[in-house]
């Protein structure tokens, strides 16, 4: 589903040279529920992106379902995000004017849809995470366990190929993480959604069939099925 050869990242800041991510090899296969841990600063955001196409490595390439995405236009890139990749950032990225419903059918803007159909999906993917009853709430009338749900369906509403989460559940008390690890543990059996998750919680990994632990921008375990 998604390969690295040699990817290289850097960032330059004030005269430094970051090296982010060091000639990353890994394959992840199609139905893969993989987590990505590593200590703050090791590269674990910079490798999501870059696997993504929200960002684009210096060298290598990253394969994604069958193309390289190192090497796409912007268009493309922003097409392949919208059809492929789901997305769940930390901070829920929720947009606050807009209801709970709202937010996961601004998902499908710009569409060919028909406002009825939207709605339908809308209400499909608020029920898999358990949230049709709050679908009028705004934003900073929800909990933060019910805001992360909404970014989750945000992120499954255009049914991806793939699911990247960063940190998903940074913000949660345990049972509630445990809920939401719950539901992408159920996407990726009931749908085949390949999950590709960041996570500090070593009590979560167990929802998933591999690790990868980063250090130094370098992987240094799990890269091999
Ligand atoms: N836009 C940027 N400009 C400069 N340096 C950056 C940029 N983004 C990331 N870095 C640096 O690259 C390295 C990897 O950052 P990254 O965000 O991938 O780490 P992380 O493993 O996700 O950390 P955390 O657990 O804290 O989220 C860090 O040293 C960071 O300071
Ligand atoms: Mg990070």
């Amino acid at each position: 589903m998604i390969k690295c050869t040699n990817v290289q990242k850097e960032f330059r800041l004030r005269g430094n040279i970051i090296r982010a991510l060091v000639d990353i090899n890994l394959e992840i296969y199609q139905g893969e529920f993989v987590f990505v841990q590593g200590p703050t600063g090791c590269g674990k955001t910079t490798l999501l992106n870059v696997m993504s196409g929200l960002d684009v490595p210096d060298d290598g390439s990253v394969i994604l379902d069958g193309e390289d995405i190192a090497r796409a236009s912007e268009d493309r890139l922003s097409s392949i995000r919208r059809q492929k990749v789901g997305f769940v950032f930390q901070d829920f990225n929720l947009i606050e004017s807009l209801t709970g419903i709202e937010n996961v059918e601004a998902l499908l803007w710009p569409t060919v849809l028909r406002s009825k159909e939207i709605e339908d999906r809308a209400i499909q993917a608020l029920r898999a995470v358990d949230m049709l009853e709050r679908k009028d709430h705004y934003p900073r009338d929800m909990s933060g366990g019910e805001r992360q749900r909404i970014g989750l369906a945000r992120a499954i509403i255009h049914q991806p190929r793939v699911l990247f989460a960063d940190e998903p559940t940074g913000n949660l008390d345990p049972e509630a993480a445990n809920h939401v690890l719950k539901l992408l543990k159920d996407l990726n059996q009931d749908m085949g959604t390949t999950m590709v998750v960041v996570t500090h919680d070593n009590s979560l990994t167990k929802y998933g069939n591999r690790t990868l632990k980063m250090e130094r921008g370098r992987i240094v375990s799990g890269s091999k099925k």
